[in-house]
């Protein structure tokens, strides 16, 4: 039965609007790549994105923003199922489901929630403390075998996988348990100005990142700028994580291995490495910057995909719910 062996994928993103090479080469490439030999369930978190302060107009605008994006660089809904989260109430549903088998404890431990709850003046709010639970919604209403992401969302997995098993001891065999997957070179795009810690949307400046729409001549110029070493060999090694965060990059842009690009650069210097490095990268990105701007600007068009992948995610979170509604004993019983 080919459906047995089917390998079901799921993965998710905020509506920042404003993606990183980081989320591209963590994420966004697996996905594109994943399209032909998996189900794939791309989901655009915009109830993730209210955890923190928002404003509802930009919320909408960043959604679109961040579907065009996707659309961009090749991910097709005629080869995946790619909706917005709050389309599907069975996700709510479900971290609410979840809830009463995840313990507190493990959500407090979670490194994102004490990092993002630390920024926050005004409010912390209890939704920056329950996401994980709703990402792990986002994950088990579909039973999907693998999660490609990057790196910074480790821990997050394992925390789902930790609810999905706890429900399954408890309530009997109801969800698969996923497994991350999480590329061997880009998991982890450092920032570009402190390569001591990852690409981010919500830390650091912009001459840190750099994003997938912007212009080629600040690709240019952030890359050129980036920091490295004192040293002057083209290698990753102790006290060279700028040097080995373009390495990585590069490595990505041109499909080649990281012991390559060493070789290559042997005896260069650091000048031309950059500058290689911001050749590949414009290279890289120019299919996507221009595929880009005829599709955000037709918002028919984003919200009539939208639509048509939320109708069938739907058909499919709504089967896991019957399903865990019925094993906890809640609501209407089964006939
Ligand atoms: P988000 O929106 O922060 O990031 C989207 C994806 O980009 C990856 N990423 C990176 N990869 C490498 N280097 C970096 N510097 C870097 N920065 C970001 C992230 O790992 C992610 O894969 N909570 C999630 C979204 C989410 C989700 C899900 C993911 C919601 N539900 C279900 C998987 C499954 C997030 O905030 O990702």
């Amino acid at each position: 039965d080919p459906a047995m062996e089917a390998v079901d994928v799921l993965s998710g993103v905020q509506p920042t609007g404003q993606a990183h090479i980081g989320n591209y080469l963590g994420a966004f490439k697996t996905w594109v790549e994943l399209q032909d030999s998996r189900r794939c369930f791309y989901c655009i978190v915009d109830l993730h994105a209210i955890t923190v302060p928002w404003d509802p107009a930009e919320l909408r605008e960043n959604l679109y923003d961040t579907t065009a994006i996707l659309l961009a660089a090749g991910v097709d809904p005629e080869r995946c199922i790619l909706f917005r989260q709050s389309d599907i109430p069975e996700h709510t549903e479900l971290c609410w489901l979840l809830s009463g088998v995840c313990a507190h404890g493990d959500l407090n431990r979670m490194t994102q929630f004490k990092e993002k709850s630390a920024q926050q003046k005004d409010l912390v709010s209890a939704g920056i403390f329950i996401y994980p639970l709703l990402q792990a919604a986002d994950v088990l209403a579909y039973q999907a075998d693998e999660v490609p992401v990057g790196e910074d969302q480790r821990q997050h997995i394992e925390l789902m996988r930790e609810v999905a098993r706890r429900f399954n001891e408890r309530f009997g065999e109801t969800f698969t348990i996923p497994e991350h997957r999480i590329p061997e070179i880009g998991a982890r795009v450092m920032d570009l100005q402190e390569p001591g810690r990852k690409m981010s949307t919500s830390v650091g400046f912009d001459s840190g990142r750099v994003y997938l729409l912007e212009t080629e001549k600040e690709t240019r110029k952030k890359l050129g700028s980036a920091v490295t070493d004192s040293g002057r060999e083209v290698k990753r090694g102790e006290g060279k994580e700028g040097v080995a965060n373009l390495i990585g990059i590069y490595a990505v842009a041109t499909g080649k291995t990281e012991d390559e690009v060493e070789a290559e650069f042997e005896g260069a210097g650091y000048g031309d490495f950059k500058k290689a490095v911001a050749d590949a990268v414009v290279e890289f990105l120019a299919p996507v910057r221009e595929a880009y701007p005829a599709i955000r600007e037709d918002e028919g068009e984003i919200e009539r995909i939208l639509a048509d992948g939320a109708a069938k995610a739907r058909e499919i979170a709504s089967v896991t719910l019957a399903d865990v509604r019925e094993a906890m004993g809640v609501g209407v019983p089964r006939g």
